[in-house]
């Protein structure tokens, strides 16, 4: 522990030094942004390039997690008696702040998943209803309503976006081709898991609210990758992760919920809600105590977020979608695929999506690891291979080129 919290002081330290003497960086330089490597503990063997899958947290949202802890087993009944609570309001307030939402639209969760599941769970729907998806939406996401579905007698349908994706208003158009007198709602994603797209999501809402239709955005990819104002988007509900782009700990997220949806939403896990003598009254105290457990992940939401400020979050974008683009230029002149959308109509961020020479890669991913310690996801997408260059702070020029002599040694 005394090693560790030496560790800690010289850690700050350092980092007020450097941060202090980086004013202004050169996106295009990797030596500028050299520094930010050291905020990470990322395993010497690894060349990791799958932060959309699973984001380390950088050194500050570590640390303040630890700190949490110590705290609950130090003295847990101090900890969730008397600091629970308004440790629970600051993370909200921090977070409905960042996301653009208002504190009582706002609960932390797990995950995206979770929060997901939250939605399911509560959504009213009977027989004959549906519920529409399309065919860039998460797997598990697709498991989670076909579920749903089966159990109250709805039906879950899917629409395919186009292949090549030319405009917003062709995915619009798509999404309400399955819309019918029977769509009770429909989910999307902001930013698609197995695509890396961002999609036209306030349009998408401002359609089916003509039609009645509530719309529930499933939202990891979008904290810290591209703005977001919650609010202004009008969705009935937006579920999201913090450990991807927003670099918070693993396991911490939130669920917004538009007050239309307040009374009907419920948690799935019912408990107390508050800390005795306190009684739940409004919907989002139902989910401060689901039992007894750690809360200290998402009570780091705050230091996330703080950390991203430090970062600057313009910044943060302009090195990241420019390194994305270094990847997409890279894969395309060695295999000479094309993304499925133009990237310089605004339907990446940092991450780069592409093509891979026709062939069976199933075992690609494994490879990459094995042999070259490379952490970079191959996803099989509509009969077709692809890989997903997630770009952070972390990264650098030198690494995509490592990875590009890579796949070409493993798909020759
Ligand atoms: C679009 C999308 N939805 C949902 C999830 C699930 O996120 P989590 O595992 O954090 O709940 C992911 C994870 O990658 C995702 O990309």
């Amino acid at each position: 522990m005394l090693a560790e919290s030496a560790d800690h002081v010289s850690y700050l330290l350092d980092r007020r030094s450097v941060l202090s003497a980086m004013t202004t960086r050169d996106i295009t330089n990797d030596q500028d942004w050299l520094d930010f490597s050291h905020e990470w503990a990322i395993r010497p063997d690894t060349l990791y390039m799958n932060h959309g899958s699973f984001g380390p947290p950088p050194r500050p949202v570590k640390y303040a997690r630890r700190r949490w802890i110590d705290a609950l087993d130090e003295q847990p009944m101090d900890f969730y008696v008397r600091l629970l609570e308004p440790a629970v309001l600051r993370a909200r307030e921090a977070t409905s702040e960042f996301v653009g939402t208002a504190l009582n639209n706002l609960v932390l969760v797990e995950n995206a998943t979770f929060g997901m599941n939250v939605v399911a769970d509560s959504f009213p729907l009977k027989e004959g209803d549906e519920v529409l998806l399309n065919n860039h939406e998460y797997g598990a996401v697709h498991r989670i309503w076909e579920r749903i579905c089966r159990r109250t007698g709805a039906i879950m349908r899917s629409v395919d976006l186009p292949r090549r994706i030319d405009s917003q208003e062709e995915v619009v158009q798509s999404i309400l081709s399955g819309v019918n007198e029977n769509t009770r709602l429909v989910v999307v994603s902001h930013v698609t898991s197995a695509t890396a797209l961002i999609m036209p999501v306030q349009q998408i809402c401002e359609k089916l609210r003509e039609r009645g239709v509530a719309v529930c955005i499933d939202g990891p990819h979008a904290p810290a990758q591209i703005e977001l104002n919650i609010d202004q988007l009008g969705c009935d509900f937006y579920t999201a992760s913090c450990h991807k782009w927003l670099c918070g700990n693993l396991g911490s997220g939130f669920l917004v919920v538009h007050p239309r949806w307040h009374t009907t939403l419920e948690p799935q896990l019912k408990s107390w809600g508050r800390l005795l003598p306190a009684i739940p009254e409004r919907w989002f105290e139902e989910f401060t105590w689901s039992g007894t457990r750690d809360p200290s992940v998402y009570l780091t939401v705050p230091d996330a977020i703080e950390f991203m400020k430090s970062v600057g979050l313009q910044q943060f974008r302009e090195r990241t979608y420019w390194l994305a683009a270094q990847a997409r230029d890279r894969l395309a002149a060695e295999f000479g695929g094309e993304p499925l959308a133009d990237p310089s109509k605004g339907w990446y961020g940092c991450m780069a999506h592409m093509p891979l020479p026709s062939g069976d890669w199933t075992e690609l991913q494994h490879r990459l690891w094995n042999q070259h310690g490379i952490e970079v996801p191959i996803i099989h997408f509509e009969n077709d291979w692809f890989v997903r260059v997630s770009c952070h702070l972390y990264n650098h020029q030198i690494q995509l080129d490592t990875l590009v002599k890579a796949l070409w040694l493993e798909t020759r």
